[in-house]
């Protein structure tokens, strides 16, 4: 696979993530350029800061159509049509098919708010507080199949406080999100990061906050 040079975001919500990896693209932290912006929900959040980035955005609402292979398919014709090399997940809240997966396997990342493996799915924080976790955190992976279950590129930890419920905690972790998102990405630009026989491969020069050794 060639360098990646033209990253989508879909999403379904704000666009929080959204906004750090433009941001760090706009600053030439990532080198590579945020060519497109897909939502799956009409006035998402994320379709506003997309274009208040002055990005290339539109919605392919799922409901639309009559199943999740068509909606895919809708999805994929856009994703080529622009040439699209990476595709980054940030808060898409639909289940994507094998199909999809095997499209962009190995240039399709996710980022999942707990510690994977544990709490794939929903309501990750709420469990991270009812479980009784002393910490918390979020997970850049490669997507494959199985839900939340593709090999760890990046975590943050961040830890549960007394006093916290779901939305503060939710705060916190996403704050990391915001940083190492944006890292997750660079690497994988950078192809210092791949997906090598289902394994992440790290380039031995990359320290943890991304610089060269
Ligand atoms: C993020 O916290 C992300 O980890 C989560 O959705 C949020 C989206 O926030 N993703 C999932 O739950 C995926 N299962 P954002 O729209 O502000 O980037």
């Amino acid at each position: 696979m060639s360098t990646p040079r033209r990253i989508a975001v879909i999403a379904s919500g704000s666009g929080s993530n959204m906004a750090a990896i433009a941001a760090a693209c706009e600053r030439g932290d990532i080198p590579a350029t945020l060519s497109l912006v897909i939502s799956n929900v009409p006035h998402a959040r994320v379709l506003a800061r997309a274009a208040e980035w002055q990005l290339p955005n539109r919605c392919i609402n799922h409901r639309d159509y009559e199943s999740r292979g068509a909606f895919e398919e809708a999805m994929l014709q856009v994703l080529q049509k622009n040439a699209i090399d990476l595709v980054v997940l940030a808060g898409f809240m639909r289940i994507l098919t094998d199909r999809f997966i095997r499209e962009y396997y190995g240039s399709l990342l996710n980022i999942h708010p707990s510690l994977l493996p544990k709490y794939p799915g929903l309501n990750t924080h709420q469990r991270a507080l009812d479980a009784g976790d002393e910490e918390a955190g979020a997970t850049v992976h490669f997507v494959i199949p199985e839900l939340d279950a593709g090999p760890t590129i990046v975590q943050a930890r961040v830890p549960v406080l007394s006093g916290d419920d779901a939305s503060s905690l939710a705060a916190r972790v996403q704050a990391q999100e915001h940083q190492i998102y944006p890292l997750a990405v660079r690497w994988c630009v950078e192809k210092k990061v791949e997906l090598r026989k289902g394994k992440v491969w790290k380039d031995p020069s990359l320290t943890s906050n991304g610089t060269n050794a």
